[in-house]
């Protein structure tokens, strides 16, 4: 299935979910595949696409450049080390990515040149090498030990930018974009599988995990939460363009009854009448892929916003699952048990799901036969995020991690909404259980679409 390999930076190193720990050279390795993907990834932007910024909610791209080699020097360097950084007001200016709350709140300034940019990271890079092959990063079974835990959540900060890139440059004109000589389209049949219906049996679900069972996990990871879920009935195959054409062409997008009255004021605002990566050409649908606009394929999962899922699930009568419908249809099995991924205990593999960069496409629902859930449920993990209705907080027990603090606590706000799974931009570095993401509900470029429930 995935023939073709984008990804530059998968090497020998693969992850475990629980201790051991990998070695020194292993965790250079990582990071060095890092920066690798991060150089793939800016080459396949025109030099003039530097200072743009595709989504007004996000930073330029001169940002992010600066962000991911500042925030090693902030995290690794100075905080856990106690050593020197290497250039102050630029390891301010690049500290922090997160989505503002309006493309007022982005800092409006002007920006360091790309010949500055670019010398920075190279001085970063080095000095994050030398450390990391020469510090002493202590005990590996304490997980208290903030050195090896700075050591991570700069090796997992990377990629989680590697798909904010990405999408990122998905919005931007493709005359500023490089495509690949290796890259080619994903399959799209024609028609539809119809979609059919899993009857998942009340049990319960672990949520979250504990400190000791990961090598890292980020603070809103812990500790694990059992919780009882009744039973209910999931779609197997996630909700594809071809199904939401359906919706689209009922006139959900005029419908009020289908949406809150806040996100029926985004609606109309926006003037939004169908998903963000799908554009009419007199009356043709097509796909905005990263390069290209395809005919809209119909059998791959629709991409779009909480709220565009929501308003679809209640057109059909149903709903989105919960944070913990998902782990039971993902993880549970009939005898009872949970398992750490859908096909069972095995680490991912690229035969598992579209994830990791295989490829910059979805492919068609179900084609992924070996990573199904004990249930038949198809691509829980892979080809695209999926949205919970489950409000993004923390669990019982929560403490702020000490590497980076406001990692997850800025967004305990009540206005995110937990995503679980994977797209074909996440780094098997993030494919865990435990691992939650987060957006908004009128978020609409995250690669992330969803399946419904009933009862
Ligand atoms: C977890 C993907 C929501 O990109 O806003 C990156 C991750 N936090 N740097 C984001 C993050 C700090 C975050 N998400
Ligand atoms: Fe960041």
């Amino acid at each position: 299935m995935s023939e073709l390999d984008l990804n530059p930076a998968r090497g020998s190193v693969q992850p475990q979910r629980t201790a051991p720990f990998i070695d020194r050279d292993a965790l250079v390795e990582l990071y060095l595949q890092n920066r690798r993907t991060t150089q793939w990834l800016f080459d396949l932007l025109h030099p003039d696409a530097y200072y743009e910024r595709p989504i007004a909610l996000r930073q330029p791209v001169v940002f992010y450049e600066g962000h991911l080699a500042g925030f090693a020097v902030n995290i690794l360097l100075k905080g856990a080390l106690g050593r020197a950084g290497i250039d102050e007001s630029l390891e301010l200016l690049f500290a922090r990515g997160i989505d503002p709350d309006s493309p007022q709140d982005v800092t409006q300034q002007s920006w360091p040149s790309r010949e500055v940019v670019s010398d920075y990271v190279t001085a970063a890079t080095d000095a994050v090498v030398d450390a990391l092959r020469h510090e002493d990063f202590g005990s590996v079974t304490d997980p208290e030990n903030r050195r090896l835990m700075a050591a991570w959540t700069i090796v997992e900060h990377d990629p989680m930018h590697h798909e904010t890139l990405l999408y990122m440059w998905h919005q931007l004109d493709p005359a500023l974009k490089r495509r690949p000589a290796e890259l080619r389209p994903s399959p799209s049949e024609p028609g539809s599988l119809g979609n059919t219906t899993v009857d998942v049996p009340h049990g319960l679900a672990t949520l979250g995990a504990d400190r000791r069972e990961l090598r890292f996990g980020w603070d809103n990871e812990f500790p694990s939460e059992q919780v009882a879920v009744p039973s209910f009935q999931i779609d197997r195959y996630n909700v594809t363009n071809g199904d939401f054409l359906k919706f689209v062409e009922a006139g959900g997008y005029q419908n009020s009854a289908l949406w809150t009255d806040s996100e029926w004021r985004w609606l109309n605002d926006s003037e939004k009448r169908h998903p963000t990566f799908w554009v009419d050409r007199g009356g043709q649908w097509y796909w905005r892929g990263m390069f290209e606009e395809v005919p809209l394929p119909s059998t791959w999962p629709v991409w779009v916003s909480q709220a565009e899922a929501t308003a679809y699930a209640r057109w059909s009568g149903r709903r989105l699952p919960t944070e913990a419908e998902f782990h039971r249809a993902a993880f549970g099995t009939p005898e009872g048990g949970e398992n750490l991924f859908p096909w069972g205990n095995a680490r991912p593999e690229p035969r598992h799901g579209n994830f990791d960069l295989q490829r910059l496409d979805p492919v068609p629902v179900g084609s992924y036969p070996d990573g199904v859930s004990a249930w038949g449920i198809h691509d829980l993990i892979g080809n695209g995020w999926e949205w919970t209705s489950t409000i993004f907080a923390p669990f019982k027990g929560f403490a702020p991690m000490i590497t980076y603090p406001v990692y997850s606590t800025d967004f305990f706000d009540d206005m995110h909404f937990v995503l679980k799974g994977a797209s074909p931009a996440t780094s098997v570095l993030h494919i865990r259980r435990s691992f939650r993401n987060w957006f908004r509900p009128n978020y609409p470029y995250v690669y992330a679409g969803f399946r419904t429930v009933a009862m």
